[in-house]
């Protein structure tokens, strides 16, 4: 019977009821196609559509104009967007669901096109090797600008603003994005953070952003409302390659979110099994296991798990949720589909990033 399925169980995240098990994992789709960054009707549309996820986690957003690194991408940094935000979540609430914003800063993953020529900030001025996705297509990322103490408050001060105009946008909560290849990896990464102060270094250093920013978040919205994305699994690319500390790092980094009553941790499992290098102990559900212990609050699993092995995490109790990104790109109602085990739709790969509703919100729901 489907409806013992794990996935479809209930579950209380802090304050909030979620219906089911399934979250909507983050997704860019580029489709503010204006020049104030602002989400649009369609924006609300697509998320309300996909409402019946038990939480939903938005594309990553802005935080400031500074964070920009990928075409087409809504902010959260002016009373413009608030406002244009306040729809969609009136949306998504309207149909049941919950819905919190990533917050988003892609430092040297970006590109100097976004900038009129002049180098995006990271922490150290080191290429990380990356191409970025410009308005004119795929380019290689160029040798940032390293960003001095000054810039570091303020960007910290930029991430406590997003929050809180997240609030203030009816979100229910944020999650950082402190996983991949973005900014708060490049701290975290000994490879793109070679700095001598004390926000470079030791782990206990390069951790040292993180946690500033969760605590200027704090300062103006609840922690319970506040959940971060990282673990070891970077994008496997340019200076993202683990190295033989990449374990001990997010053990640190992971042990230490224990300090703050915090929502949840998305936690990504390897895109790609790392048959040999420092990650091969976490291949498949091992990264949940072993994470799953050092971590005393929710954990949200992700990256390629289909319904049966989220049932099976679930079971296990490995894990407390699961994500779905490209599931529920083509599958607005994916929690109904896993209910009468229906086969899933693929998406368009073409119509992912734009421009318009071909592809975004033009999928049809089981019933059709
Ligand atoms: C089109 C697309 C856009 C994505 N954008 C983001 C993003 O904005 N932020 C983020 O943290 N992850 C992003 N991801 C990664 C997804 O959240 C997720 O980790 C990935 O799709 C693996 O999960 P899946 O196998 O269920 O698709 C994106 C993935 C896809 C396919």
């Amino acid at each position: 019977m489907s409806s013992t399925q794990p996935l479809l169980q209930p579950y209380r995240l802090r304050d909030d009821s979620l219906a089911n098990r399934v979250v909507m994992a983050p997704m860019t789709r580029s489709r503010a196609r204006n020049r104030e960054l602002l989400p649009t009707e369609l924006h609300a549309q697509y998320y309300a559509q996909r409402a019946s996820a038990g939480l939903i986690i938005s594309e990553g957003v802005w935080i400031s104009p500074e964070a920009v690194g990928w075409h087409d991408v809504p902010g959260l940094f002016t009373d413009e967007q608030v406002a244009h935000w306040k729809p969609v979540t009136d949306a998504v609430h309207d149909a049941g669901g919950v819905i919190f914003a990533q917050l988003w800063h892609t430092g040297s993953a970006s590109h100097p096109d976004f900038f009129d020529g002049r180098a995006p900030l990271a922490p150290s001025a080191v290429n990380p090797g990356l191409l970025a996705p410009t308005p004119t297509g795929r380019k290689p990322t160029a040798v940032p600008l390293a960003m001095s103490k000054r810039d570091i408050q303020r960007t910290i001060t930029d991430f406590a603003r997003a929050a809180r105009n997240a609030m203030a946008a009816g979100f229910d909560g944020v999650q950082l994005q402190a996983g991949f290849n973005y900014l708060i990896s490049q701290f975290l990464n000994p490879r793109t953070n070679v700095r001598t102060d004390d926000y470079g270094g030791p782990i206990e250093n390069r951790a040292r952003f993180l946690f500033e920013i969760i605590e200027a978040v704090s300062a103006s919205v609840d922690l319970r409302r506040v959940g971060v994305k990282a673990g070891p699994a970077w994008s496997e690319r340019g200076e993202f390659v683990a190295g033989a500390d990449a374990l001990a790092d997010s053990e640190h980094v992971i042990g230490r979110l224990n300090d703050y009553d915090l929502s949840h941790l998305l936690l990504m499992g390897m895109m790609a099994d790392p048959a040999a290098g420092p990650l091969k102990d976490l291949a498949g559900d091992e990264m949940f296991r072993h994470f799953r212990k050092l971590y005393q609050g929710t954990v949200i699993a992700n990256v390629g798990i289909d319904q049966h092995r989220g049932n099976a995490l679930l079971a296990d109790d490995l894990v407390d949720l699961v994500a779905y990104g490209q599931a529920f790109i083509a599958n607005p109602d994916l929690p109904a589909r896993f209910a009468s085990r229906a086969p899933l739709a693929e998406p368009k790969p073409d119509l992912i990033y734009g421009p318009d509703v071909a592809g975004y919100t033009d999928y049809p729901p089981l019933q059709g």
